[in-house]
């Protein structure tokens, strides 16, 4: 979540800012980019050098460095920023955020911000419950910033109550939390099928085919980055998904169905882009097929279409989303599908392009959806073509 995501942090004069440094240390370990401004009176608690090293970059204190000459653009800093968070803030600091005062770097870079302004007060018990802060806080909140509560707990005066600035995984996991609320997928439950299906003969042999599982678990990734709580039922593939993500691990075409079935009811969105097997054996032997005669025959069966089972049950709301591999009469057969099946997109799979398809990395799709809307798109990576199928996806959820 915090991935890539610029953070201008702003560290006021407070025994709390020893905990900057542990703070800046999980946002790097999260993956943000993070700009530190101190306050004059912080600096008197812990160096710029400690939350300089920590952070990556060069800590700023004032607008003006007269020995490098270096001037400091608030106007930048609070464009940068994907978002502000200011631990600890003072009650001084909060007074002045919230009566416009602008006497220093943070409080210019305060007021530049375009991005969501977070702050995690830290203070005496006394200081925190005083009307005049307790106003400033409703009028931080009135302007949109958003504050992270302060803790009860043993405080540096030697009383006990509320005013400790939340412990940084605290902080963490509040931002993390706001920021997946801001994500369009967030609460919605999504199943994906990825893989291919082994369908036994007997105990050493099966009828499979070359599906690596790397489209659908691309989808299911973006979807879980979208927000989505997503269940992945994977036929055997070698392939890794996230920790977040549910994995159901199935081998055939029945165990998919079942897997499938099972989870179908309350899933929002449904991707089924494993290649199940159309035909299994008939029986599957006990025991090794021993080579016998000239030649050997094995009697298949069908197997039960697992989309169009789905697509019979689906109630209004649910997106069902199926994939196609044709390789003539393209476009007709797809948009075929879509009615058999009850679709709401069909994902067409070209395989006249040699770099695209089942084993590689890329792939060339055209999505058609029900309105017979049809999207055209390049060879691209399969992490690229799942973006586009989650876009699409969003824009429909969205439509709902
Ligand atoms: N599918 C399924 N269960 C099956 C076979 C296919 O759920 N037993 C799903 C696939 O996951 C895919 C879609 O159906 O989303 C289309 O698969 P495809 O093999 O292209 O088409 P079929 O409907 O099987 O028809 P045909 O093989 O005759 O083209």
């Amino acid at each position: 979540m915090l991935t890539n995501k610029n953070i201008l942090l702003g560290v006021c004069g407070s025994i709390a800012s020893y905990k900057s440094a542990h703070l800046i240390r999980l946002l790097v370990k999260a993956g943000a980019n993070v700009k530190v401004i101190m306050t004059a009176d912080a600096t008197q608690f812990i160096t710029p050098l400690t939350l300089a090293t920590l952070s990556k970059n060069p800590v700023l204190t004032a607008y003006y460095n007269p020995e490098s000459g270096e001037w400091h653009s608030h106007v930048e800093l609070g464009l940068w920023a994907d978002l502000i968070l200011i631990a600890p803030a003072s009650a001084n600091t909060i007074a002045k955020m919230a009566s416009g005062i602008c006497d220093n770097l943070l409080l210019a870079a305060y007021l530049s911000a375009k991005n969501t302004v977070y702050f995690a007060p830290a203070m005496d018990l006394d200081m925190w419950h005083h009307p005049a802060t307790q106003q400033n806080i409703a009028k931080l909140q009135s302007y949109g910033n958003i504050l992270i509560k302060p803790a009860y707990g043993e405080l540096a005066s030697g009383l006990t109550g509320e005013g400790r600035m939340a412990e940084p995984e605290d902080i963490i996991s509040f931002l993390t939390g706001e920021l997946k609320k801001k994500l369009p997928l967030t609460g919605k439950k999504a199943l994906v099928t990825a893989g291919p299906t082994y369908e036994a003969i007997d105990p050493v042999r099966f009828i499979g085919n070359h599906s690596s599982g790397k489209m659908g678990y691309a989808i299911a990734e973006r979807l879980e980055q979208l927000g989505a709580d997503v269940t992945l039922i994977s036929g055997p593939t070698s392939l890794r998904s996230s920790a977040n993500i549910k994995k159901i691990a199935v081998t055939s075409a029945d165990e998919m169905l079942i897997a499938a079935t099972d989870n179908f009811g309350d899933a929002d969105i449904t991707v089924m882009s494993a290649a199940v097997a159309d035909y299994k054996p008939d029986t599957v032997a006990p025991q090794k097929i021993k080579k016998d005669s000239g030649s050997l025959n094995i009697a298949l069966t069908k197997t039960t279409d697992i989309l169009a089972q789905l697509g019979k049950r689906k109630k209004p709301g649910q997106l069902l989303i199926g994939f196609a591999l044709e390789t003539e009469h393209e476009e007709a057969n797809a948009i075929a599908k879509i009615k058999k099946k009850n679709l709401d997109f069909i994902v067409l799979n070209s395989l006249n392009d040699k770099n695209a398809g089942f084993k590689g990395d890329y792939n060339k799709v055209t999505i058609i959806d029900r309105q017979l809307n049809k999207e055209y798109f390049e060879l691209k990576s399969k992490v690229e073509v799942a973006d586009d199928i989650c876009k699409k996806i969003v824009a429909l959820m969205a439509h709902d």
